[in-house]
């Protein structure tokens, strides 16, 4: 069963210095995710969301307890681990996109290839596969700033998926984007998912992406307040 989980968290902790006391971002966390998640956590601003992710996204450590992420303990990584874990498995999607303006779309997706040993040849084949699944294969020679914000976020999430990574770590993915973006980005991933079984975590606080989720978690001051399997709500497509 233990070998099952590819995310593992017991009594995850972590701690900020505030004046003479301390903020407890996440208050004992205990969290397993199996391969194949469509999963979100939910709950207000400052609950904790992006500390979990940041953590088990390996580009953070905990104050105390443990994450164990494809087997690796998170709090015992060197740097350099931690970087070979996260260049290896895990794509990170944020709110702002986060593309790097001088370079294509291309570029800006082969990036995350150039610390993989892969030849030239091979990064082409998979940086136009990734573009494709995110339908951009047309936009490959553009510039971030002459894209739209859904088309942004559609490249952010080809720099995601295109190493093929085991984890996909998504926060507040949609809190730029309008309802059609929202919808049309959504159903990406959650192709993506299905298709390539690459596990999704959210952390969101947008009604629409806790519709496509599988599995709602709430975070309500650092702590798990719910842990809910969620019926599909959603209709199909982003034309609602
Ligand atoms: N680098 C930091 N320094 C100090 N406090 C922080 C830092 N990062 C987060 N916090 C605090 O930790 C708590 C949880 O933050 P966060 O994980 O960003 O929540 P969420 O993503 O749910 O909005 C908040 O009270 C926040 O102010
Ligand atoms: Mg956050």
């Amino acid at each position: 069963m233990e070998n099952s989980f590819l995310i593992k968290t017991q009594d995850l902790v972590k701690t900020y210095p505030m004046g003479h006391t301390k903020i407890f971002a996440l208050n004992g966390v205990n969290l397993n995710f199996r391969p194949g998640e469509f999963a979100g956590l939910v709950g207000p601003s400052g609950s904790g969301k992006t500390t979990f992710l940041n953590i088990v996204g390996s580009l953070d450590s905990p104050t105390s307890g443990s994450a164990v992420v494809m087997g690796k303990k998170i709090e015992d990584l060197s740097h350099k681990q931690a970087a070979w874990l996260r260049n290896q498995n895990i794509g990170f999607i944020f709110q702002t996109f986060n593309l790097l303006p001088v370079y294509t779309v291309y570029e800006n997706v082969e990036f995350t290839l150039l610390l993989l040993k892969m030849s030239a040849e091979e990064r082409k084949d998979k940086v136009m596969q990734a573009l494709e699944w995110v339908k951009l294969a047309d936009r490959a020679k553009s510039k971030p700033a002459q894209l739209s914000g859904g088309q942004s976020q559609r490249v952010a999430v080809a720099r995601a998926i295109v190493k093929e990574p085991s984890i996909i770590l998504a926060d507040e993915p949609t809190a730029n984007l309008d309802a059609e973006n929202s919808f049309n980005i959504l159903d990406t991933m959650e192709e993506l998912n299905r298709e390539l079984g690459t596990t999704f975590i959210f952390a969101t606080h947008d009604e629409k992406v806790i519709k496509y989720l599988r599995r709602k978690i709430t975070l309500v001051d650092g702590k798990v307040a719910k842990d809910e399997a969620l019926e599909q709500k959603k209709v199909k497509g982003g034309n609602q």
